[in-house]
C-alpha cells in the first residue's frame, strides 16, 4: 500500500519504494508535516520524537491555546499554511474575502484515497500508466470563515520514489473572494542545513548549475515572463551541504507549468526550512465565485539519498513512466536535419530537397523546415499568425513533403502559434487579439506580439489554420517556438477585476492548443522552442516530448546546458543538433566528432549545410547516424550519471548512460581546456553491474579492453582524448557474453 492512515492518531504515510512522507493531524486539526526521507517502519514513533520542548516563537498563538508559545503556527511544520493568522513565513494560500480581510487559516476537514491519478481539466496532469500501486490521498482543508476550501493531492508514484502533489480550490461559501496567492507545493522540513541548487542563465546559455548554502530569510526562483524562461527553471533541489553527486540527501521540486512561477526557500527562526512552489503571486488573481473552483498545477517532489544523481534518476524515471506524451515517452525519434542554421530565411524549394537528399544518403530520417515558409515572411519583422504557406517562395508544400517522403525520409514544419506580427493579416483583422494594455505604449520583441490565447476564439483560430496544413501535408513533426516574453499583460475581454487571470489563462490557451492538436493528430511529434530553450519545462514535456535544449550549439557550451538540464529532465528530451562551425553563436572552432559526441546525448540532428562538409565530415554523419541508432534505446530508457562534482574543475567532464539491466551502455568524456602532463583524464564509471565483465570500445585504444564493471567503478578508466581543447570521446560498452 502507498497510502497508510493510523486513524487512532490521524496520521498519514506515503510510502515509495525507498521513501517515506508523513503528516497527521493535531488536536487544533492543522496539519502537520511530521517527515519525508528515507524509509522507516515506524512512522508514530517519529511523531513521538518530535517535541519541540520550550521553544519560544514570540508569535502569536491560537486563542484555544493562549500561552503555549509552541502552539504558534509560526513553528509548526505545515502541509499547506495559511496567511494571516500565525504563520509569518511564506504562506501557501491567501484568500481574499468578500470584505476586504486576507486571513486564512485552512483546517483539516476531511479525506479520500483512490487509486490512480488525479485528472485536471484544463492542465497537464500525471498518469499511472504501465505501474501498479499508483494511489492519491486527497485532503480537504477549509477556512471555516470564508468556506474556501483546499483539496490537497498526494499521488504516489511508489517504483519511482516521486510524489506528485496538486491543489484545487474551491469556494464553499456563500461569497465571491479573490485568490492572491495558490502554492502547489509546500514542505516544510524541521531540521537540517541545506544547500539550494537551481538552474539559472539567459538565452544561448540556459539552465546552468548554481549551488549556494540556504540562509536565514527568503530565497527564490522565479518568473514573471509569462513563460518558464532562459533566465531560471521551475524546479530546484535541496541537499545537505555535504551532499554530492552520489551520496547524501537531496530533495527535488519540480513544477509542471509553462508560465510564471514562484519557488521560495525560507529558512526560519528554529532553523527549519520551508519549500513552497507555485504560480507566481506577482502577476495573478483569480476572482471564485460561490461554488467555483481553481485547478493549480502539480509539482512533483522527490527524495533520494544518492544526492544529486539519485534525485535527478527517479525524476528521469518519472517523466519516462508517468508524463512524456504515452506515444513517445520511450520511442526511438527520428534523428532529424533542420534548416535554419543552413538557410536562415533564404531557402527554396531546390534548396531544402538539396538538403534532404544529401541528408537522406547519409542515414537522416526527417527534414525539417524552420521559419520563414509562411505568410509574408522574408525576415523576422512580419508574417507571425499568417500560417499559409508562401507558394510564391515554396510552391506546393504537400509536393514538397512528397519529394521529401520519396527519399525515406519524414517532414516536419516550424510554426510559432502564440506570437502575432503587427505586418500580417491576422492582426489587420484583429488587432484587439494582440496583447497590449488600452493607453499604454506596448513592447515589442523580436519585433513581434503575442495572441491573447486566454480567448478561446484566438486559439480555435490557429489551430484551424494549422489544422488545415497538416490535413493537406504530411507533416509528422512540429517544432513549436515562442520568441518573446509577455508585458503588458492585458486581456481586451476580461473585466478590470479579472485581469490578474490573463497571465495563467495564457498558459491554459496554450495547454488547449497542445490538446487539440494531439486528439485531432495522435501520432504528430511535437518538439518545444522558445528562442532556444526558454520554455523548457515540465508543462511543455506533458505534450512535447522533446524540446531544443538551447539555440547555443557549441558543443563545450551544450555540455553546461545539458549537464544542467539533466539534473531534472531525462536526456531523452533534450533536443541536440551538430551544427556548422565556426559556431554562429560563439565563433569557436571544434572537431566535427565532438559536436557529434555531445549531440548524440539528446534527441540528435542536424543544423547546417551538409553540402558543406568534406568527405571526411559526411563520412562521420554516417556513422554517428548509425551510431545513435545503437545508443538512442539506451538514452530512451537507461540511467544517468553525471560523472564529475559540481563545480569540481572546468577542464574536463563527463556522464555516462547505463542501460537498465547494466548491460550495455555508453560513456561521453569533454575536455575544455587541455592541461600540460595533466593526469586528470582518469574516470570512474558509475551504475555499472560490479562483477560483469564488459568490453569497451575505443577506436583511438589499440586493442579492445576487457574489464570488470568493479574496476571501471573503483579504478576508473584512462581516457586517450585528441590534443588540444574542446576534445571528446564517446565509449560504447557492453557486458562480454
Ligand atoms: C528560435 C529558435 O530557437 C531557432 O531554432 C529558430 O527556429 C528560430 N527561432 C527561427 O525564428
Amino acid at each position: 500500500m502507498a497510502i497508510t492512515v493510523l486513524p487512532a492518531i490521524r496520521l498519514f504515510k506515503l510510502s515509495t519504494a525507498h521513501t517515506h512522507y508523513s503528516f497527521r493531524v493535531n488536536d487544533l486539526d492543522e496539519v502537520e508535516h511530521i517527515s519525508y526521507g528515507p524509509e522507516v517502519d515506524d512512522v508514530a514513533s517519529l511523531v513521538q520524537v518530535e517535541n519541540p520542548g520550550r521553544l519560544v516563537a514570540f508569535a502569536p498563538q491560537p486563542e484555544e491555546c493562549d500561552n503555549d508559545s509552541i502552539s504558534s503556527k509560526d513553528i509548526l511544520s505545515q502541509e499547506f499554511s495559511g496567511f494571516n493568522t500565525g504563520d509569518y513565513r511564506v504562506p501557501a494560500l491567501i484568500v481574499q474575502a468578500a470584505d476586504g480581510t486576507r486571513a486564512t487559516d485552512p483546517r483539516f476537514v476531511s479525506y479520500r484515497i483512490y487509486a490512480g491519478t488525479p485528472l485536471l481539466s484544463e492542465l497537464p496532469c500525471a498518469y499511472a500508466g504501465k505501474c501498479e500501486g499508483v494511489e492519491t490521498l486527497e485532503l480537504k482543508l477549509q477556512d471555516s470563515v470564508t468556506g474556501v476550501s483546499s483539496y490537497l493531492s498526494y499521488t504516489v508514484f511508489p517504483e519511482c520514489d516521486v510524489i506528485v502533489r496538486g491543489v484545487r480550490i474551491v469556494n464553499e461559501g456563500a461569497s465571491t473572494v479573490d485568490l492572491s496567492r495558490v502554492m502547489s507545493l509546500q514542505l516544510d522540513l524541521r531540521s537540517g542545513s541545506y544547500d539550494m541548487v537551481r538552474l539559472a542563465g539567459a538565452w544561448a546559455r540556459e539552465r546552468h548549475m548554481e549551488r549556494s548554502a540556504v540562509h536565514h530569510g527568503v530565497q527564490s526562483i522565479s518568473s514573471t515572463r509569462g513563460m518558464s524562461s532562459h533566465m531560471m527553471n521551475p524546479a530546484f533541489a535541496l541537499t545537505d551541504r555535504h551532499a554530492t553527486e552520489d551520496s547524501g540527501d537531496a530533495y527535488g521540486f519540480i513544477l509542471a507549468y509553462s508560465g510564471n512561477f514562484l519557488g521560495e526557500v525560507e529558512l526560519d527562526q528554529m532553523e527549519s526550512t520551508r519549500v513552497v512552489l507555485g504560480i507566481n503571486p506577482a502577476l495573478f488573481s483569480w476572482k471564485l465565485e460561490s461554488g467555483e473552483a481553481f485547478e493549480a498545477p502539480q509539482a512533483f517532489m522527490t527524495y533520494s539519498r544518492e544526492g544529486l544523481g539519485g534525485m535527478s534518476r527517479q525524476f528521469h524515471d518519472f517523466f519516462r513512466q508517468h508524463w512524456l506524451p504515452e506515444r513517445w515517452a520511450l520511442a526511438e525519434r527520428p534523428i532529424l536535419i533542420n534548416n535554419w542554421e543552413a538557410t536562415y530565411f533564404d531557402f527554396t524549394t531546390e534548396k531544402l530537397l538539396n538538403i534532404a537528399r544529401t541528408a537522406a544518403a547519409l542515414g537522416v530520417e526527417m527534414l525539417v523546415l524552420d521559419d520563414g515558409w509562411f505568410g509574408k515572411r522574408p525576415d523576422d519583422f512580419s508574417g507571425l499568425g499568417d500560417w499559409t504557406v508562401n507558394t510564391a517562395k515554396l510552391g506546393n508544400m504537400a509536393e514538397l513533403a512528397r519529394g521529401i517522403n520519396a527519399l525515406g525520409m519524414k517532414f516536419g514544419l516550424w510554426f510559432e502559434p502564440e506570437m502575432i506580427s503587427q505586418d500580417s493579416d491576422l492582426y489587420r483583422a484583429h488587432p484587439d487579439w494582440a496583447i497590449s494594455i488600452p493607453g499604454r505604449s506596448r513592447s515589442l520583441g523580436r519585433h513581434q506580439m503575442i495572441l491573447d490565447f486566454g480567448r478561446p476564439e484566438v486559439v480555435d483560430c490557429i489551430f484551424r489554420q494549422m489544422k488545415k496544413l497538416l490535413d493537406e501535408v504530411n507533416i509528422e513533426y512540429i517544432k513549436w517556438d515562442c520568441n518573446r516574453h509577455m508585458t503588458e499583460n492585458y486581456s481586451a475581454v476580461l473585466p478590470a477585476e479579472r485581469q490578474g487571470e490573463a497571465a495563467h489563462r495564457f498558459v491554459l490557451g496554450t495547454y488547449r492548443l497542445y490538446r487539440m492538436l494531439l486528439a485531432e493528430f495522435p501520432n504528430l511529434l511535437i518538439e518545444g522552442c522558445s528562442g532556444g530553450g526558454g520554455r523548457f519545462d515540465a508543462g511543455i514535456l506533458r505534450y512535447s516530448p522533446q524540446i531544443w535544449c538551447s539555440d547555443n550549439s557549441d558543443a563545450g557550451e551544450r555540455v553546461d546546458i545539458q549537464l544542467g538540464t539533466s539534473l531534472f529532465y531525462p536526456a531523452s528530451t533534450m533536443g541536440a543538433h551538430v551544427s556548422a562551425c565556426p559556431n554562429h553563436q560563439t565563433g569557436r572552432v571544434t572537431r566535427f566528432e565532438t559536436r557529434g559526441h555531445i549531440a548524440m546525448s539528446g534527441t540528435f540532428g542536424y543544423e547546417l549545410d551538409l553540402a558543406k562538409l568534406n568527405d571526411e565530415e559526411r563520412a562521420m554523419v554516417s556513422c554517428q547516424t548509425a551510431q545513435y541508432h545503437r545508443l538512442n534505446p539506451i538514452l530512451a530508457s537507461g540511467d544517468f550519471y553525471r560523472l564529475n562534482e559540481l563545480d569540481d574543475n572546468d577542464a574536463l567532464d563527463g556522464w555516462c548512460v547505463v542501460a537498465k539491466d547494466r548491460q550495455k551502455g555508453f560513456v561521453t568524456i569533454y575536455r575544455r581546456n587541455v592541461i600540460a602532463n595533466f593526469r586528470g583524464s582518469r574516470f570512474k564509471l558509475k551504475g555499472l553491474d560490479e562483477h560483469a565483465i564488459y568490453r569497451l570500445d575505443d577506436p583511438y585504444r589499440s586493442g579492445e579492453l576487457i574489464v570488470s564493471g568493479g574496476a571501471l567503478m573503483t579504478q576508473g578508466f584512462w581516457f586517450e582524448l585528441p590534443p588540444g581543447d574542446n576534445a571528446s570521446r564517446l565509449i560504447e560498452f557492453s557486458v562480454v557474453s
